[in-house]
Parts: structure tokens; C-alpha cells; sequence
């Protein structure tokens, strides 16, 4: 059984800046809700109900958004503006939130071993809150969950790019096993079109078994000086085994201005005056 799911959060955003100057990226809003906040529907959603983030210098909104705020609910109680609280405090009442700091920002990998603390030893999700991920079934993290109780192994998350946008994620090279399902034998982060063994790159939803923590801790520094996540999992491929899946639904890169907007102009016209 999965029952964590982590979210690292520790990231300057800097291609969000001014905005992220002293915000944390991930709680800037899709229409009217903060990124990280879809992010936690989909975990719950998976049956993820322990939340932990890793969060940094300048994140504290992040705690305070999954926290009751006493003045405001006075202030608004008994209005039509109430309803507008209901997602948010079925999310605070049905998770538990628990947090750490990264220190120093040392990469994706540094920051999940930052949260290993949190995890302990059994296997979580990992979700990048700045991938949006949306599907009218199952959410992303559903549908790996399943997949987890089938093969009980790390899973990551992929979907193909155009070629000349391989330089942004990491790709993998792998035989498939099933329909939408691949055995990793090989990773690239960040190719170069001409380097990259695919166009198969993996997005921010990750299934993790534990050992992943050992691996990290033994991982150099590698593209940009960072503990790369990818790396690691390469490793965990040579010495057992990881899946890549190739999800159901749609998924808006919102770490970038281009994908945050795409991301505004589906959830207001799909979720947000769809509700
Ligand atoms: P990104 O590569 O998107 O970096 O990190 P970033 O700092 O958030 O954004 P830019 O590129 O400067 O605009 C991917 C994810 O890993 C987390 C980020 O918070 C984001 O969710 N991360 C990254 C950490 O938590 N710690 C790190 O040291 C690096």
C-alpha cells in the first residue's frame, strides 16, 4: 500500500521571476487554486492521504495554505463566499501535511533524500506540482498506483516530446513490456536532440520504492552540478528494475510561462466554469 506522497517544493522558480521573489511557485494559482493544491487532489485522490513537503527559505505560504486561517473563516461565515473554502478544507481534513527544509538547493535528487525523513522506509509518490496533470478517468497517480500493485517497482511517469524539446527532461530508452509500459534500460537527462535515446521524457509524477534513498545519497553530482533523480533511478534500473508509463491525460508544463498559460486557459474554460 502507498500512503505518502512527496512533494518537493524547494525550487527558486526563477523562471517565474518577479513573481516567485518571494512566493513559492508552487502556490501560484490556476484560475483560482494554487498549483500544489491540484497536486494534493491527485494524490488523494490515488488513496495518498500523507502528504510531506520539502519546502525552502521563503515557503511558508505553502504551510499556511494547508492550515486553517481562523480570521478569514470568521470573516466569511455564513456568506456565499464560504463555498469557495469547501475543496481546500476537505483536502485539510481527509491529509495529513508534513514538512521539511532543503537547505541548500542541490537538485531534484537532494531534495527527495531531504525527504526521506518523512518517507521512512516503504514506497511513496513523488509529484512536481508545477506539471499540471488533468484526466476526465483516473488522475495520473491513479493510474501508476495500479500499475504499483502490479509490478512493485519504481515507476516513472512519461509522455513523447517533439525532438527539439528533449533538452528539458529527462529521456529514457526502454523495451516495452505491456501496451503504454516500458522497462528502462537506459537515461538521459537533458540530451541534446542529436544525444537523446528517445522522445520519450519523464514528467514530474514518480512512484519510488525506498531503496531509491541509498542510491541517492551514493549519486554524484551530474548535469548542472545537481543530485540528478535521474541518475539515480538509472541506477535502480541496472540493479533491478523501472518502469516507464506512459500515462492516460493531459499535462501542462507550468513551470514555464508558456504551460502555465496553456494550464489557465484549459482549467478556467474545463474545471473552473465547469464546476
Ligand atoms: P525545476 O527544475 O523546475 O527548478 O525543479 P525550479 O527551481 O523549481 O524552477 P526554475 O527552473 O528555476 O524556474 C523541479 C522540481 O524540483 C524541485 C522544484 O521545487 C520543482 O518542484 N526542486 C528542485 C527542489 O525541491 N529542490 C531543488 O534543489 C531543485
Amino acid at each position: 500500500m502507498i500512503r505518502k506522497c512527496l512533494f518537493p517544493a524547494a525550487g527558486y522558480g526563477t523562471r517565474f521571476l518577479p513573481a516567485t521573489k518571494s512566493m513559492p511557485k508552487e502556490m501560484m494559482p490556476i484560475v483560482n487554486k494554487p498549483l500544489i493544491e491540484y497536486g494534493v487532489e491527485e494524490a488523494l485522490e490515488a488513496g495518498l492521504d500523507q502528504i510531506s513537503i520539502v519546502t525552502g527559505r521563503g515557503k511558508r505560504a505553502l504551510a499556511d495554505h494547508f492550515d486553517t486561517n481562523y480570521e478569514l473563516e470568521h470573516q466569511i461565515a455564513g456568506s456565499s463566499k464560504e463555498a469557495m473554502l469547501n475543496d481546500i478544507r476537505h483536502l485539510i481534513d481527509a491529509c495529513t501535511f508534513s514538512y521539511t527544509r532543503q537547505r541548500e538547493m542541490k537538485g531534484l535528487g537532494h531534495a527527495i533524500l531531504t525527504g526521506e525523513t518523512l518517507i521512512g522506509d516503504e514506497p511513496f509518490a513523488v509529484v512536481l506540482a508545477d506539471d499540471l496533470c488533468v484526466n476526465p478517468g483516473d488522475g495520473v497517480l491513479s493510474q501508476m498506483v495500479k500499475l504499483f500493485r502490479q509490478f512493485r517497482c519504481s515507476i516513472v511517469a512519461i509522455q513523447e516530446v517533439p525532438a527539439d524539446e528533449t533538452y528539458k527532461y529527462g529521456v529514457i530508452d526502454g523495451e516495452m513490456i505491456k501496451e503504454d509500459i516500458f522497462r528502462i534500460n537506459n537515461m538521459v537527462e537533458k540530451p541534446a536532440p542529436e544525444d537523446a535515446p528517445s522522445n520519450m521524457a519523464i514528467i514530474g509524477r514518480y512512484i519510488l520504492t525506498p531503496d531509491i534513498f541509498d542510491i541517492i545519497r551514493n549519486t554524484k553530482p551530474g548535469k548542472g552540478g545537481e543530485i540528478q533523480l535521474t541518475d539515480a533511478l538509472l541506477q535502480q534500473a541496472k540493479d533491478g528494475c523501472v518502469l516507464a508509463y506512459k500515462f492516460k491525460g493531459k499535462r501542462f508544463d507550468c513551470g514555464s510561462v508558456d504551460g502555465y498559460i496553456e494550464a489557465t486557459n484549459y482549467c478556467y474554460e474545463n474545471v473552473y466554469r465547469g464546476d
